[in-house]
């Protein structure tokens, strides 16, 4: 595992960014994992400048989401595919018809989810994929259980998601209860990972995620298991470590 400090949650995006550059620069055919949240958003404006700059060509980029609501169709705002497209892909180069997410509207959503597996298969797998980290150690919505999911699969959100999504929701009553989420298995075969933290709330979550007992009561701990970790994160979610 590699560990970069950032001094701020600015500095973390910098960093991050710049690993996702090199990535593209080393292979411009890149398949990317990509993450929604809070903390994405100041990795993707970077990735916006890079690219307006015209340091960053994404246009023979791919990616594949990490998950989406069940139930929400990609017009409305607080669906993935739509902070997607208004956070990065309608601001790139990068050819939306090879961008992907689960779809959350699939009238059979366990076959959605067999095919977001094959599909990655087909793909050639991940090389880098971008991790955020809930409160609850989950990553992608591979949320706290008995026993690590390998696939894709349907999930119940966890209160806590739930309580936690809900600043980007009207009320919390209006935050989807279920969700498609990329399983344990793909993102434990991307080539990379790259888990960005910020902020003081996830100090505790994230000293168990990368040195606690490996369990699927914390699904990020799965991490410490990959040969290429690369974890960067602001001093206050390293406090302590
Ligand atoms: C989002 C995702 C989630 C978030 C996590 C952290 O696609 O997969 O695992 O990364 O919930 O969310 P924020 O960044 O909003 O704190």
């Amino acid at each position: 595992m590699k560990q970069i400090e950032t001094k701020d949650y600015q500095d973390m995006s910098r960093k991050a960014a710049n690993i996702v550059f090199a990535q593209i620069i080393r292979k411009g055919n890149s398949i990317l994992g990509l993450a929604t949240g809070s903390t994405m958003l100041g990795l993707y404006e970077e990735l916006v400048k890079m690219n307006q700059k015209g340091d960053l060509d994404f246009s023979r980029v791919s990616s594949v989401n990490l998950d989406e609501y069940l139930g929400l169709p990609a017009i409305n705002p607080q669906s993935y595919r739509y902070y997607m497209n208004h956070n990065l892909f309608n601001h790139i180069n990068i050819p939306l018809e090879n961008t992907y997410l689960p779809d959350g509207t699939a009238v059979n959503p366990d076959e959605e989810c067999r095919k977001y597996d094959e599909r990655i298969h087909n793909m050639g797998g991940i090389d880098l994929q971008l991790l955020g980290l809930g409160l609850d150690g989950h990553i992608g919505f591979n949320e706290p259980g008995e026993v690590f999911t390998r696939e894709t699969h349907c999930v119940t959100l966890d209160d806590s998601t739930i309580k936690a999504n809900a600043r980007f929701f009207e009320n919390e009553d209006e935050v989807p209860k279920q969700a498609i989420t990329m399983g344990i298995g793909c993102i434990m075969q991307a080539r990379q990972v790259l888990l960005c933290v910020n902020g003081k709330a996830k100090a505790s979550i994230l000293k168990e995620v990368l040195y606690g007992p490996i369990t699927p009561k914390v699904p990020g701990s799965i991490l410490q298991l990959h040969p290429n970790l690369v974890v960067v994160a602001d001093k206050e979610a390293l406090f302590g470590l």
